[in-house]
């Protein structure tokens, strides 16, 4: 019995540590601010002070769960920053984020309980970017 509690309590502090980890929105307004602000926007609505020199005009990211069904679209915006899918043009306007792609990964959920290692920079990005849906 002692064998099973003590291993329970392992588990309990390994689920702490994790949570610990796990980058928050206010960690991935800054990567925001400083990659996607001038063109989809301080708020994330498209009207950035780069949206009008762009052939084409920046998504309003704050509908993109509403836009889903309800659900973040966890993988169609973590594909679309890391450059995997993308039309003709998108490559054009959209610059890939190389640094944000870099350091220590934090597991985030990308199904029903599939965990993805995704770098902590961009985990933080998709926090913040989920916590402006509308
Ligand atoms: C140079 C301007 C520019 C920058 C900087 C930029 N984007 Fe975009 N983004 C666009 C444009 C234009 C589109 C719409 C066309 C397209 O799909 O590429 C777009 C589309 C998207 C989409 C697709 C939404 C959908 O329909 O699924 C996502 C997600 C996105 N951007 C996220 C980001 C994030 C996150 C950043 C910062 C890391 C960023 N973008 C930086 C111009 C930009």
């Amino acid at each position: 019995m002692r064998y099973i509690l003590s291993g329970l309590a392992a588990a309990v502090t390994l689920a702490a540590c994790m949570n610990a980890e796990m980058p928050d929105a206010s960690e991935g307004r800054a990567a925001y601010d400083a990659n996607c602000a001038m063109c989809h926007g301080a708020s994330g609505t498209g009207d950035g002070p780069l949206a009008g020199d762009l052939s084409v005009k920046p998504v309003n990211l704050t509908t993109l769960t509403r836009d889903n069904g309800g659900a973040f679209p966890v993988n169609r915006v973590l594909s679309y920053i890391d450059g995997y899918k993308r039309k003709a043009a998108e490559d054009v306007e959209m610059p890939e984020f190389g640094l944000l792609l870099e350091g220590p990964s934090v597991p985030i959920e990308t199904g029903e309980g599939v965990f993805t290692p995704t770098p902590r920079p961009l985990a933080a990005l998709l926090a913040y970017m989920e916590s402006i849906q509308k």
